[in-house]
């Protein structure tokens, strides 16, 4: 046999193993490519083209109003692939007939919504779930906002919002984890795993949408929709790790975002959203813009007009385009003159089918336009209990000195005062869904359902927190002047044991579009706290907030504060709940509260830097402020309970590793109160010296554990690979030898420690 002949053998036998090999196409692929294969282009760039409802306007009117008028033709033609907020079962099933009914393929729309802390059944902010340091809970409100939505015609939330949040003067910190990437990353996976279950087909989940790709958090100054300059190390460390737990949780849609990231806006990013997101991390799901942000790429000043806006949009791999109405006035064209390849329309529309596929519309287009089940399904007994239990875990106890917590039931006189004590909105928070105005159970509400005849309950508002309208489009106008109410709330302090004083934020203080810089209190509060501690130093003061507080003078003047969030549809239950001791707070902060916004964005997890301070703050030539200290005001994971919890010093299993080997450390926890209590134990490390700085302290672990009066349990951590390493700017992933500080405690600052080392 000649060499020739040889190789050719060789070949041919590699050849027709690799085809043998080759896995057949799967139902859904194959269905998808049937389906591709029929489509003209300008079917197929009707799929990639989101539309609003009329009624609902979750950012600024499109160009020309798109769609407007002639919406109902639109649809009829094949031109709207999906749309949003439409909603209920009858409005769904209208638009979903007009479609399925009129054009020549009939494929199904997609219905999206922000169903962001629950649906009709509100609970507590995101940020609020967060610091109960209880990922299960947010499983659950997830899992119960998707079947409300879907039984209102919703198949897909954009939601969870996975934007690590370091700075309070941003408006949208309510609606993340906070700001920590491992907490952010386990919050992420729960809340997809409860949006989605383990099958979109299944008609009680809906499409869940990791959001907003990214770096959206780090606006600079805090101020909504600006530019974002955070670097490469920063980015890989920080910002992706929740989207890459969501990616690994199966979240079936991701969406861009607004800002530009080092000059190239997130919706143009090819590195973002091809490279990195569908090649490296294998997504196969679809990407959407945010409203409008392939428009906002011309006065970002990254496209001359909307056609240049679509080029540089669908190649850096936008799949679908919420509300600019630059896919559908100009793809086709652009294919048409060779500046944009087909195969990148097919691989977006591709995607699109796949996630219609496996909510299982194809099958059923209107499996989710039920009415009956509609009227079943929301607002249930069962949903509010869970929105109570989810929202009394998610207060975080933030000082209590006089131990006037929790309430004692020999205190017969509760003057319960404030601008948020008879709130029945605030509650409902922001982003509300369905949730119904003036739904929620007010904490005064709460209190007296819970004192019953036990003791008298006197209410005052004080002073008006607002004035003038309060929605979602409109910025809020404080009460500066109006201090008519303070005589009423006086007199109840004086002729009261205990005060419960309400204060905080509207709800329409924060969320989209409600950066501030000032995050103190609004209005004439802090003169109304003043004016009551004159004649009544019992005060209990419950914040009500979306956003970390700048609050020093009540830190330090009130003996017990309850951090109470805007907490959703019980949220007037829960507050009782926790202030009389029928459950034991076991929140922890999961953002840093400044002392003032001088200090943001303030975090755990800084560097160090050259000069960090020696010994007491305040000092020149260090690197802190002549004015402030560096430390918050409450720091992150920081929560107090009814009982007091010690801990043991920490063991290692071993203070020497070999690379790629596992060390273990324990400690030891004990009740040492009269009550039962949860306590959530947090793990931190510290890479001490590394090619690219490591933060000072870096959350790698948390138990929440419950302990009896007296008990003791041994808590340990396991630190592998996983936790020990960290992103190189390349996004190269790295456990690089040297000492490692371990930190085990009650929060980011109140520890024990020791150390290791890898060799
Ligand atoms: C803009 C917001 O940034 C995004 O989070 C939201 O999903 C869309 N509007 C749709 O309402």
């Amino acid at each position: 046999m000649t060499r020739l002949y040889l190789i050719m053998l060789f070949a041919a036998v590699i050849l027709a193993s690799c085809s043998s090999n080759e896995k057949p196409m799967s139902k859904e692929e194959q269905f998808v490519e049937d389906l591709l294969e029929k489509m003209t282009l300008a079917e197929k760039v009707g799929q990639l083209n989101q539309y609003t409802s009329r009624w609902e306007m979750t950012g600024p009117a499109p160009k020309d109003n798109a769609g407007a008028q002639d919406l109902s033709a639109q649809l009829k033609s094949g031109m709207v692939g999906s749309m949003l907020n439409v909603i209920g079962a009858v409005a769904t099933r209208n638009a979903q007939k007009t479609v399925v009914e009129n054009t020549r393929l009939g494929i199904p729309l997609i219905f999206g919504y922000d169903v962001i802390h629950g649906f009709k059944t509100m609970f507590p902010l995101p940020l609020a779930e967060a610091a109960s340091w209880n990922p299960e809970l947010a499983r659950l409100s997830s899992e119960i906002a998707a079947k409300e939505a879907a039984a209102s015609g919703i198949h897909w939330t954009f939601a969870p919002m996975v934007d690590v949040g370091r700075d309070a003067r941003w408006g949208r910190v309510m609606e993340g984890a906070g700001e920590d990437p491992y907490l952010g990353s386990a919050f992420a996976k729960a809340r997809v795993l409860g949006f989605q279950g383990d099958d979109l087909n299944n008609d009680l989940t809906i499409a869940s949408c990791a959001k907003h790709f990214a770096g959206y958090a780090f606006s600079e100054s805090g101020r909504d929709y600006n530019s974002v300059e955070i670097g490469d190390e920063t980015l890989h460390n920080i910002v992706l790790p929740p989207f890459k737990a969501a990616t690994e949780a199966g979240v079936a849609t991701f969406m861009n975002a607004f800002n530009t990231i080092q000059g190239t806006p997130a919706t143009a990013s090819s590195f973002l959203q091809r490279d990195l997101l569908k090649d490296e991390w294998g997504f196969d799901g679809f990407v959407v813009s945010d409203w409008n942000s392939i428009g906002e790429m011309v006065p970002h000043g990254a496209a001359a007009d909307l056609k240049e806006s679509a080029y540089r949009a669908i190649k850096g791999g936008s799949d679908m385009d919420m509300e600019a109405r630059a896919y559908i006035d100009y793809l086709e064209e652009l294919v048409n003159e060779g500046k944009v390849d087909g195969a990148l329309i097919d691989d977006a529309v591709r995607r699109v089918l796949r996630v219609k596929y496996r909510l299982g519309l194809f099958d059923d287009p209107y499996k989710y336009c039920d009415v009956e089940r509609e009227q079943a399904m929301l607002y249930t007994g069962e949903h509010r209990e869970a929105a109570r239990k989810i929202a009394r875990e998610s207060m975080v106890l933030l000082k209590n000195d006089k131990q006037l917590l929790p309430i004692s039931d020999k205190v017969k006189s509760i003057a319960v005062i404030g601008p948020l004590a008879d709130d029945k909105d605030s509650p409902i928070g922001n982003w509300r869904a369905q949730g119904e105005a003036n739904s929620a159970v007010s904490l005064l509400e709460g209190i007296k359902a819970a004192v019953g005849n036990n003791a008298t309950v006197s209410y005052a508002e004080g002073c008006q927190l607002s004035i003038g309208a309060r929605t979602f489009a409109h910025a809020m106008t404080y009460n500066e002047t109006d201090r008519s109410g303070f005589t009423k709330a006086i007199n109840a302090a004086k002729r009261s044991e205990l005060v419960l004083l309400a204060i905080g934020e509207d709800c329409f203080q924060s969320g989209e579009g409600r950066s501030q810089t000032d995050i103190g209190l609004k209005g004439l509060q802090m003169e109304l706290f003043n004016e009551i501690y004159k004649v009544n130093k019992n005060i209990v003061v419950v914040l009500m907030n979306g956003r970390p507080l700048a609050i020093p003078e009540i830190a330090e003047k009130a003996p017990a504060i309850l951090e109470a969030w805007h907490a959703g549809s019980e949220a007037g239950n829960a507050m009782a709940d926790v202030l009389f001791g029928k459950y034991n707070p076991s929140g922890k902060l999961p953002v840093s509260f400044p002392r003032t916004v001088g200090q943001c964005p303030i975090y755990y997890n800084h560097k160090n830097t050259g000069r960090p301070v020696p010994e007491a703050e305040n000092m020149v030539l260090y690197s802190c402020f002549t004015d402030a200290p560096n430390s918050p005001l409450f720091p992150f994971g920081y929560g107090l309970s009814y009982t007091d919890f010690e801990y043991s010093g920490i063991t290692l299993d071993k203070t020497e590793l070999a690379k790629d080997a596992e060390v273990t450390a324990t400690i030891s926890l004990t009740n040492k109160g009269t009550v039962h209590g949860e306590e959530v134990v947090q793990l931190y490390i510290q890479d001490v010296a590394a090619t690219y700085t490591r933060p000072v302290k870096e959350l790698k672990g948390f138990k929440k554990v419950m302990l009896k009066a007296g008990e003791t349990k041994e808590v340990s951590f396991k630190l592998t690979d996983k936790e020990l390493g960290y992103y190189y700017p390349c996004g190269k992933y790295v456990v690089e030898p040297g000492q490692f500080n371990v930190f085990v405690g009650t929060n980011s600052v109140d520890v024990k420690q020791t150390q290791f080392s890898i060799l």
